[in-house]
C-alpha cells in the first residue's frame, strides 16, 4: 500500500432545515460515515450523481466545513484539533479548485491580483519584482500568455479561467489539491486539455489529487482509484483501471457514460425508480428502489462496505460476479 497523505475516518456532516416556516426540524446527512485513505502522489476520484455529497465531502476534507462526526487526518495531523492559526498555515499545503473558479472571486480583480490573493490571505509579503516573477512563472506553468495577467475575468474563455483557477491553487506550492468538478462546465476538447495540464502538473510537482466528478468514464481515465458515492455513503472503491464494477449502481453509472455531451451526462442514466429522499432514507440499502438485483434482505438490512480481492470494496448483498 502506498503512503497515505489524507485519511478520513467515519466522517459525517448533517444539514438542518425546516419543512416550511413552522414545520418540523429535519436533518439531512449529506456525508455519512465515510472512511477513506488518499494515497500520496495518486489521483483518487470520487464519483456519484448530483446531490450525493461530493462537494460537501470536498469541503470537509479541507475543513472549509466542520464535520458533524468523524475526523480528517492530513499528513498525520488531525485537522479538527488544530487552532485556527495553525489550520490557516497548514492550508498552504492543501488547496481547492472549483468548477467555476470565478464564482468566489471579485470580478473587478485583474488576473494578477486574483493570482496573488492567496499570498495576502496567508500574510506572505513579496517584493514587487518577486511577485511579478511568480505570476509570470505561473502563467507559463498553466500554458497562458504572460500578458493575460493584466486581463479581467470576463475577458477569458472558460478553459482559460480554469487554468487561472489552477494557477491560483498552485501559488502557495501545495502538496494536495481537491478538484471539485474542474472540467464539468467546459467543452469536451477543452476538458481534455485541462485534464492533460493536471496530469503534467501532478507529475512535475509530485502532487496528490482528490478529483471529484459525476463522470465515471473520466474518473476511470484520469484517476488511480475510484470511489463511488450514493446518498452520502461510499458504496464501492476499486482501482480505476482493469477493475469491473461489482456494485449495481457503479455498473449503471458506467452504462450511462456513453452520452458524449457533458452537459447532458449528469441526468442521463438508465436507472429507473425513485431516488429516496435524503431526509428520509429507507432502513436497508439506499439503492434498493432502483436496483434490478434488490431482494427482501436489501430492503431491511444495510450492506456494509466489504473488501474483496484486488483492492476492491463493495457495499452490496448481491454484488456482480467478476469475470
Ligand atoms: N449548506 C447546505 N445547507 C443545506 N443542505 C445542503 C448544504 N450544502 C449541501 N446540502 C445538501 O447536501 C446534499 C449534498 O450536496 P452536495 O453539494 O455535497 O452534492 P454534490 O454531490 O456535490 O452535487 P452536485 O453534483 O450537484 O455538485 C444535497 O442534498 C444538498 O442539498
Ligand atoms: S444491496 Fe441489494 S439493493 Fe443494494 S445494491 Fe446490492 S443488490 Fe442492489
Ligand atoms: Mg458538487
Amino acid at each position: 500500500m502506498a503512503d497515505v497523505l489524507v485519511s478520513l475516518r467515519y466522517l459525517s456532516r448533517d444539514f438542518h432545515s425546516r419543512a416550511g416556516l413552522f414545520g418540523e426540524r429535519r436533518v439531512l446527512r449529506a456525508v455519512n460515515d465515510v472512511s477513506l485513505d488518499i494515497a500520496t502522489g495518486q489521483v483518487t476520484g470520487v464519483v456519484g450523481e448530483s446531490g450525493c455529497g461530493k462537494s460537501t465531502l470536498a469541503r470537509l476534507v479541507l475543513r472549509l466545513l466542520d464535520a458533524s462526526g468523524g475526523k480528517v487526518m492530513f499528513d498525520g495531523i488531525d485537522l479538527g484539533s488544530l487552532p485556527a492559526r495553525r489550520l490557516r498555515k497548514l492550508r498552504q499545503r492543501m488547496q481547492m479548485v472549483f468548477q467555476d473558479p470565478y464564482s468566489a472571486i471579485d470580478p473587478r480583480y485583474s488576473i494578477r491580483e486574483a493570482l496573488l490573493e492567496p499570498l495576502q490571505v496567508q500574510g506572505i509579503r513579496l517584493a514587487r519584482g518577486e511577485a511579478a516573477a511568480k505570476v509570470d512563472r505561473l502563467m507559463d506553468v498553466v500554458g497562458l500568455s504572460r500578458k493575460m495577467a493584466e486581463a479581467y475575468p470576463h475577458q477569458l474563455s472558460g478553459g482559460q479561467k480554469q487554468r487561472i483557477g489552477i494557477a491560483r491553487a498552485l501559488i502557495l506550492q501545495p502538496s494536495f489539491l481537491v478538484l471539485d468538478e474542474p472540467t464539468a462546465s467546459l467543452d469536451v476538447s477543452i476538458q481534455a486539455q485541462v485534464i492533460n495540464l493536471l496530469e503534467g502538473l501532478k507529475t512535475e510537482y509530485g502532487l496528490t489529487y482528490l478529483f471529484i466528478s459525476h463522470d465515471l468514464g473520466l474518473v476511470r481515465y484520469f484517476c488511480d482509484r475510484v470511489v463511488v458515492m450514493y446518498l452520502g455513503r461510499i458504496v464501492e472503491t476499486m482501482p480505476a483501471k482493469n477493475a469491473a464494477p461489482r456494485h449495481p449502481y457503479t455498473r449503471a453509472l458506467l452504462d450511462s457514460n456513453f452520452e458524449p455531451d457533458p452537459a447532458k451526462r449528469r441526468v442521463v442514466t438508465r436507472l429507473s425508480g425513485e431516488i429516496p429522499s435524503a431526509f428520509d432514507l429507507p432502513p436497508g440499502c439506499a439503492f434498493a428502489a432502483r436496483c434490478p438485483r434488490a431482494s427482501e434482505l436489501c430492503r431491511h438490512e444495510r450492506p456494509e462496505l466489504i473488501a474483496s480481492a484486488n483492492d476492491h470494496s463493495t457495499a452490496c448483498h448481491h454484488p456482480i460476479d467478476q469475470q
